[in-house]
């Protein structure tokens, strides 16, 4: 597996380097998606055992998956290529996770009857419950998913701790429309990536924003930036990730919400205060990415504002936006350390100066220093992590990467504030 390289030539582990999944096939049609999980999770660093009951290779062979995942595919618990014949006990004690995609109607009763009569529900009755989680990606028809006997089969494996993941809806490959699909191969991968991933947030309530805000001349034209959301919505999926409950208010972007995340798309710099300040009295952590205008026109045209031919041009005048950040950081709740604010600061120069001054400004406990010509719009930064105690660099890598040990380094600070109580900003 090739590491994929930042933008400054260095190597960039991939996802899921390190880790050993294995990938269980049961009957049903969505086993052709299975080889494009397989393949994302082979392209994302992991290496794959994939394993198919009966039924399963009557829909996609094993040696298709064998050329996928570049393993031997186990059908069997009789394999003679184990020499303790233990399959079962083997395969699962070398898993970091066990994926059942697609998992049918009838494999998911199997699994709550605890049968151990083929291969692969016996390997997921021999796991290691408190190591290897059991990952589930149901699939099938929509009557049978909704059927009462599926949904109390499903709540009880959720019981009995495996995580049970939820299901597509739309057309079926029966021909009816409704709940039941398999996820994409996209989705699993991320349920995948954020099950293995530590919950260091775990229990906390994160709102987040993210991109650029417009503020409107007239009808037809307005003021905006060049922010493009990326590192705000790399910060919410790792947030997410790491066991948040996380709210991400979006000035207007077309980037794909983040699985899991609660997502509220605003306009302006005043939708997006509203936005925030009717969720941060609930919040936790407060990490204000978005690049807010400091100004608006003083007053919206509510008429498009026509040329007169005169050659003259219009007089616009400008009222300044509220801070949001600093609004936020002035609230009882972060003044007395229970709600945790982390601001950013695109400068263009004097990166540490500026951070620092704006941090004490601003009243916050972190800032994050960026330089905006150079990370705008792009898929890479570089992080200066500014506090009472000194800075950090977080050196160029993709935004990605920066949001997960961003996310670290908000949780270490989290729970040092645990052991020392109401901390000065
Ligand atoms: N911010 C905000 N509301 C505003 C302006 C900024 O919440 N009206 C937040 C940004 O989301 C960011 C931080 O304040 O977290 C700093 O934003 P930045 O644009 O770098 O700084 P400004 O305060 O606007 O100062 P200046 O433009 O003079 O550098």
């Amino acid at each position: 597996m090739t590491n994929q390289a930042n933008e400054s030539g260095q190597a960039e582990a991939p996802e899921l380097a390190g880790k050993h999944i294995l990938l269980g096939l049961t009957g049903g049609i969505a086993c052709y998606k299975a080889a494009e999980l397989c393949r994302l999770l082979i392209k994302a660093g992991a290496t794959v055992q994939v394993v198919m009951t009966e039924a399963a290779a009557q829909f996609i062979t094993p040696v298709t998956m064998q050329a996928l995942s570049g393993r031997p595919v186990y059908t069997s618990q009789w394999d003679a290529r184990e020499a303790n014949a233990m399959a079962h006990i083997n395969l699962s004690r070398e898993a970091d996770a066990m994926v059942l995609a697609p998992c049918s109607a009838d494999f998911i009763a199997r699994l709550v009857q605890g049968r151990a009569d083929e291969l692969l529900s016996l390997m997921c009755l021999a796991r290691p419950v408190g190591r290897v989680p059991l990952l589930i990606a149901p699939a099938m028809n929509r009557e049978m998913y909704a059927h009462p006997a599926t949904q109390r089969n499903l709540a009880q494996l959720q019981a009995d701790g495996a995580t049970v993941l939820g299901v597509g809806s739309g057309f079926q490959a029966c021909g009816e429309t409704g709940d039941g699909r398999m996820l994409e191969p996209e989705e699993l991968l991320h349920d995948i990536v954020a099950c293995l991933t530590p919950k260091v947030l775990s229990g906390q309530r994160v709102l987040v924003t993210a991109g650029p805000t417009y503020e409107a001349i007239d009808p037809v034209r307005g003021i905006t930036n060049l922010s493009s959301g990326k590192m705000g919505f790399a910060i919410a999926r790792a947030a997410r990730e790491a066991g948040a409950e996380v709210t991400l208010i979006a000035g207007p972007v077309s980037l794909p919400t983040p699985r899991g995340v609660n997502r509220i798309d605003v306009k302006s710099a005043s939708n997006m205060l509203e936005a925030v300040m009717s969720r941060a009295q609930s919040a936790t952590v407060f990490i204000a990415t978005a690049a807010v205008a400091d100004w608006r026109p003083a007053a919206a045209s509510v008429q498009k504002i026509k040329k007169d031919g005169s050659g003259r041009t219009p007089q616009l005048e400008f009222a300044e936006n509220t801070d949001i950040l600093a609004t936020v950081a002035r609230l009882p709740a972060a003044q007395a350390g229970k709600l945790f604010c982390v601001g950013f600061a695109a400068e263009s120069h004097d990166l540490l100066e500026n951070a620092q001054a704006k941090r004490l400004r601003k009243q916050v406990p972190l800032l994050v220093g960026n330089i905006g010509p150079d990370t705008f719009g792009q898929d890479h930064n570089a992080l200066l992590l500014v506090d009472a105690q000194g800075s950090t660099e977080l050196p160029r890598a993709s935004k990605r990467l920066l949001a997960r040990r961003l996310v670290q380094e908000i949780a270490g600070r989290l729970a040092a504030r645990e052991s020392v109580p109401a901390a000065t900003p």
